[in-house]
């Protein structure tokens, strides 16, 4: 006989002492990773406007602010490059002298346990902001050399086919990206640029520059999300005509992802993600479900921006509500979750 009054699942919860013991969902400092916006510059250190207590800072400042993180007992970084230059293609994305390369050198001089991961896309490099080099209909590149900024509108001339992401010339160079930032010292690189064949690209670059221990987290499962509004004035990233829709999935087609996945481990991804995390735990989950590689969610710059917002009305409890939300996204199945709350929880996990 079960039921109440015999069953009275109260019994376990009448105690914190109790409620502790029996939690089975813990947060771990080790498994969360904080993202870092890094410009060229020197002494630089910049509030975003749309991102309340994240800054876009240069290599010396960003370097202390590691520090302190390291401290703090964070496991990871994932570096975002803000380049003073902009080009078509993007070309400041594998400079050795760019700012993300040099703060990864730092780092893994300074404090070679603290992992860095680097995002690898073109879309902080481009004039253009788009996530790979255009060409008419996406098909045959109209990039012709390194020059000066060329501005491609969508009605560039003599061509009726709208300009669109041209997906496999932009292979070669987010390969070049990865090269230069596992050169630099990266421990994983993350493509982000949903170009198909961009995992097995990279693999190929990174093998034939020697560099086979540097792990590939694949953003494997991407969509193309309104949450990721306040990074685009982060990362001044923000596409100069169009939107990502025809590279970055469709929320309203969420089985795309178990295949988006499967191409990603078959090109040789070490770790899959889900982006963004909070609005798609039940795609977290089906990852979880189908495949055994680590899996990471990332909880996006839009989804912590409207718990900063409503907490600064009052509306929310800040720390509750950060807490709720990542235990939830480790719930769904997440091992790593890279937040902007990152340093904040690590904090409070610590007290
Ligand atoms: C670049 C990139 C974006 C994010 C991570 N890498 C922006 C985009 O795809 O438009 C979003 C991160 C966030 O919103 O916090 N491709
Ligand atoms: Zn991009």
């Amino acid at each position: 006989m079960s039921g109440f009054p015999t069953n009275r699942p109260r019994r376990l919860r009448a105690s914190a002492a109790l409620r502790e013991m029996l939690a089975t969902v813990r947060l771990d400092r080790r498994q969360l990773v904080s993202p870092l916006f890094v410009r060229d510059g020197q002494g630089l250190e910049q509030e975003i406007s749309s991102m309340p207590g994240q800054f876009q800072l240069s290599v010396d400042r960003a370097m202390e602010t590691v520090r302190r993180w390291s401290d703090l007992g964070l496991g990871a970084v994932l570096l975002f490059g803000i380049p003073d230059s902009k080009d078509a293609a993007g070309s400041g994305a594998w400079d050795e002298a760019g700012a993300v390369q040099e703060l990864t050198r730092q780092i893994k001089r300074a404090l070679p346990s603290m992992l860095v991961i680097t995002d690898v896309c073109l879309c902080e490099y481009t004039d253009h902001g788009h996530c790979g080099l255009l060409g008419p209909g996406g098909r045959s590149t109209r990039f012709s050399g390194f020059g000066p900024a060329s501005t491609q509108g969508p009605e560039a001339a003599g061509n009726d086919k709208p300009l669109d992401v041209d997906n496999d010339a932009t292979l070669e160079f987010l390969a070049r990206t990865a090269v230069s930032h596992a050169r630099a010292g990266a421990d994983i690189v993350a493509p982000s640029a949903m170009m198909d064949g961009q995992v097995g690209a990279i693999r190929q670059g990174l093998d034939g520059a020697g560099l086979t221990s540097t792990a590939i987290m694949a953003y494997a499962v991407k969509f193309a999300s309104c949450m990721y509004g306040p990074f685009r004035e982060a990362a001044e990233s923000a596409p100069a005509f169009g939107d990502r829709r025809t590279y970055q999935m469709d929320p309203l087609a969420p089985r795309q992802a178990i295949e988006e996945a499967r191409q990603d481990i078959e090109q040789g991804a070490d770790i899959l993600m889900v982006k963004p995390a909070a609005t798609y735990l039940d795609i977290i989950a089906q990852v979880r479900a189908r495949f055994d590689a680590p899996l990471a969610a990332y909880h996006v710059s839009g989804e912590y921006s409207m718990i900063k917002a409503a907490a600064r009305l009052g509306w929310i409890d800040e720390r509750r509500a950060a807490m709720e939300v990542t235990a939830a996204i480790h719930r769904a199945g997440a091992d790593v979750i890279i937040t902007y709350f990152a340093p904040q929880l690590a904090a409070w996990l610590k007290e």
